[in-house]
């Protein structure tokens, strides 16, 4: 099932931020990097933290309960102490304005 957000004007978002959006059960962190926009979990894959409220540096966001660096273009942890990813999303513009859209796989 894929779910489909409108998030608005891409203008909307201030480059080097990050934005929770909640969407049914997925909580959603949207990071504006230049002129793009990317969506990752908005849970630090370590423990509870928001990253949303984390500082952004260029692509990389720092966790702020204990620091762990995530790319947010992939999702990836960069450093310690995330070790596992966080889940990406797709954000699509169109004339400036964006939707998330949340592609959901079957449990196997
Ligand atoms: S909760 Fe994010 S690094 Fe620990």
């Amino acid at each position: 099932m894929t779910i489909r957000h409108a998030l608005g004007p891409v203008d909307a978002f201030t480059p080097g931020t990050a934005t929770k959006v909640e969407v049914g059960n997925y909580e959603v962190s949207i990071i504006r990097v230049g002129d793009d926009l990317y969506a990752i979990a908005d849970r630090c894959s370590h423990a509870e933290a928001s990253l949303s409220e984390g500082e952004l540096i260029d692509n990389e966001i720092e966790c702020p309960r204990h620091g762990a660096l995530f790319d947010v273009t992939t999702g990836e942890a960069l450093t310690l102490p995330a070790t596992k990813p966080v889940d990406t999303y797709d954000v699509v513009i169109v004339d400036g304005e964006a939707s998330l859209v949340i592609t959901e796989t079957e449990p196997v």
